[in-house]
C-alpha cells in the first residue's frame, strides 16, 4: 500500500473513530457507534499491516502475534461474566500501559533510525514520557484491576509521609530525564530510563492503593484517560499519527469522564489523587435518644407484590446488586406488569451505579426497558416525594442518606438518590452487609423502609409470580 493510499485509510479510520464516539454519548445510536468502531479499527489494523512502514518479512510476524492476542482475546471475552467487567477494562488499560513502555524501550534499542540534534532529543523526550505513562498505567491499572476483582481490599493505604514521598518520586524522574538526555552511552540512557520506570511503576501502586472504595469510578476512568495518553505517546514515538488521534480522543474522553465522575461525587478531582476518601468504616447509626438503631422491618415478595399493585408512582434504583444477580429481565417483566396496568414506572439511575459508567444503563437496555423511562439522578430526584413506592434493586452507597445528613460520613457530599423520601421505600438485598465504600446504611432502619431480604433474581421472580397471581 502507498504512503498516499495509508494516509487516507487513516483519516477514514480518524472520522469513523470520532462518529463512534459521538453514537456512543446516547443508548439510541450507541450500536451504530459501536459499528463505526469496529469498521474504523480493522481499517486502521489493515492499514497498518500493509502500509508502506512494513516489510513483507513481518507480516507472519504481526498476523501470529494477532492470531495469539486475538484468540486470547476471543476466549476472554467469551467467558467473562457481566459483572467482571469493570476488571477486564482495568486489565485492558494495564496490556496498553505495558505497550507504551515495551515501544519505549525498543525506540531506545533501536538503532536503525539515527537522530540527531533537536530531532534526538525530542525523540528522546517522547521516549521517557512514553515509557513514564506507560508505567504508571500499568501497574496502577493492575492494582485497580485487584481492588475492583476484590483480591486487593478497598481499603485505602496510606503511607505516613505519602505526599512527600511523592514529591520525592517526581524530584527522581525529573533527575533522571536531565540524565537520559546527558547520558554520554546507551548505557548510562538505559540506566536513567530503568530508574525512572520503576519509579513510574511504584508511583501508579501507590496511586491507586492509596484510594478509597467510594473514589474508584473516577480511578477507573482516569486510568482510560492515561490509557489513551500512552497510546498517543506510543504514536509520537513510532511517528504514528492515527495513533496519536486516536490516543488524544480516548485521552480527553477519559479525562472529560473523570470529571463528570468527581462532579457525580461531589469531588474535587486533586483531592482524589491525594487519596484516602471512603477510609473509615462508617459511622454507627444512633437513634436520637443515642442508642443504635438496629431495628429494620423485613418484608415478603408477596407484600412487595401488593404495595406495587396499588401505586400509582413507582421508581426503581438498580445497583451492583441487580448486576450480581442478573435480575434486569425480571425487572422489566415487572415493570411491563406494571405499566400495562397504568403504574407510572420509572427508573433512577446513579452516575456511579454498579463498577463502571454506564453499568446500569448497559443492563437496562440489554433487557429491552424503554431509554425514555430510564432518567439520570438530577432528573427525578425531586419526584420522590410524590412517590408511592421506590424499590432498591441491589444498591447502597448511592441510596445512602447519611451523605447528606452525617458530615462525618466518609461519603459525606456524594449526591445520593432520596429514595427514602418515597411514600415506602423497599431494599432488596442478601444481608446487611455494607456496600463497595464499607459505609452503613441508615436508610434500612427508617420507618417507611422494608427490607425484602434474598437474591434480586430470587426475590424478583416471586414478586413477578405475585403479580400475575
Ligand atoms: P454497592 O454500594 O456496592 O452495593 C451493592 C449491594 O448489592 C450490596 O450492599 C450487596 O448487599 C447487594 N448485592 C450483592 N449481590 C446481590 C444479589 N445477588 N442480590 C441482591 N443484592 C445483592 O453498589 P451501588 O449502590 O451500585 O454503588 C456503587 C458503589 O461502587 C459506589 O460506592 C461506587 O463508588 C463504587 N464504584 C463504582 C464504579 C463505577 S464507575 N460505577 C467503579 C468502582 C466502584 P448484600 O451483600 O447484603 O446482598
Amino acid at each position: 500500500m502507498s504512503a498516499n493510499l495509508s494516509t487516507i485509510a487513516y483519516i477514514g479510520a480518524i472520522i469513523l473513530f470520532i462518529l463512534s464516539l459521538g453514537g456512543l454519548s446516547t443508548p439510541v445510536t450507541a450500536r451504530r457507534g459501536n459499528l463505526y468502531g469496529i469498521i474504523g479499527m480493522t481499517l486502521a489494523v489493515l492499514a497498518s499491516v500493509f502500509g508502506p512502514r512494513v516489510t513483507l518479512a513481518g507480516i507472519p510476524w504481526i498476523v501470529g502475534a494477532m492470531v495469539v492476542g486475538g484468540s486470547i482475546g476471543l476466549v476472554a471475552a467469551r467467558r467473562v461474566q457481566m459483572t467482571q467487567m469493570p476488571e477486564l477494562v482495568a486489565l485492558m488499560h494495564s496490556l496498553v500501559g505495558l505497550a507504551a513502555c515495551l515501544v519505549g524501550f525498543a525506540s531506545y534499542i533501536d538503532t536503525s533510525i539515527v537522530f540527531s540534534g533537536a530531532e534526538k532529543a525530542i525523540h528522546e523526550l517522547e521516549i521517557y514520557v512514553g515509557i513514564y505513562i506507560g508505567a504508571v498505567t500499568f501497574s496502577g491499572s493492575v492494582i485497580a484491576f485487584g481492588k475492583l476483582s476484590g483480591k486487593i481490599g478497598g481499603k485505602p493505604m496510606l503511607l505516613p509521609a505519602r505526599h512527600w514521598l511523592n514529591l520525592i518520586g517526581a524530584l527522581l524522574v525529573i533527575y533522571s530525564a536531565w540524565a537520559f538526555l546527558q547520558a554520554k552511552t546507551p548505557a548510562d540512557g538505559a540506566t536513567a530510563l530503568a530508574v525512572m520506570t520503576v519509579i513510574g511503576l511504584l508511583f501508579g501502586i501507590h496511586m491507586v492503593m492509596a484510594i478509597g472504595g467510594a473514589d474508584m469510578p473516577v480511578v477507573v476512568s482516569m486510568l482510560n484517560s492515561y490509557s489513551g495518553w500512552a497510546a498517543a505517546a506510543t504514536g509520537f514515538m513510532l511517528s504514528n499519527d492515527l495513533l496519536i488521534v486516536v490516543g488524544a480522543l480516548v485521552g480527553s474522553s477519559g479525562a472529560i469522564l473523570s470529571y463528570i465522575m468527581c462532579r457525580a461525587m461531589n469531588r474535587n478531582f486533586i483531592s482524589v489523587i491525594a487519596g484516602g476518601f471512603g477510609t473509615a468504616g462508617g459511622t454507627v447509626v444512633a437513634k436520637a435518644d443515642g442508642q443504635p438503631a438496629g431495628e429494620v422491618i423485613a418484608i415478603s415478595a408477596v407484600e412487595t407484590a401488593e404495595l406495587l399493585r396499588e401505586a400509582k408512582n413507582v421508581i426503581i434504583v438498580p445497583g451492583y446488586g441487580m448486576a450480581v444477580a442478573q435480575a434486569q429481565h425480571t425487572v422489566y417483566e415487572i415493570t411491563r406488569l406494571l405499566r400495562e396496568k397504568g403504574v407510572n414506572v420509572r427508573f433512577g439511575i446513579h452516575p456511579v451505579a454498579g463498577r463502571m459508567p454506564g453499568h446500569m444503563n448497559v443492563l437496562l437496555a440489554e433487557a429491552k426497558v424503554p431509554y425514555d423511562i430510564v432518567m439520570e439522578m438530577d432528573e427525578l430526584n425531586g419526584d420522590f416525594p410524590g412517590t408511592d413506592v421506590s424499590i432498591v434493586i441491589g444498591a447502597n452507597d448511592i441510596v445512602n442518606p447519611s451523605a447528606e445528613d452525617d458530615p462525618g460520613s466518609p461519603i459525606a457530599g456524594m449526591p445520593v438518590l432520596e429514595v427514602w423520601k418515597a411514600k415506602t421505600s423497599i431494599v432488596m438485598k442478601r444481608s446487611m452487609a455494607s456496600g463497595y465504600a464499607g459505609v452503613d446504611n441508615p436508610l434500612f432502619y427508617k420507618d417507611n423502609n422494608r427490607m425484602l431480604f434474598g437474591d434480586a433474581k430470587k426475590m424478583l421472580d416471586e414478586v413477578l409470580a405475585a403479580l400475575k397471581a
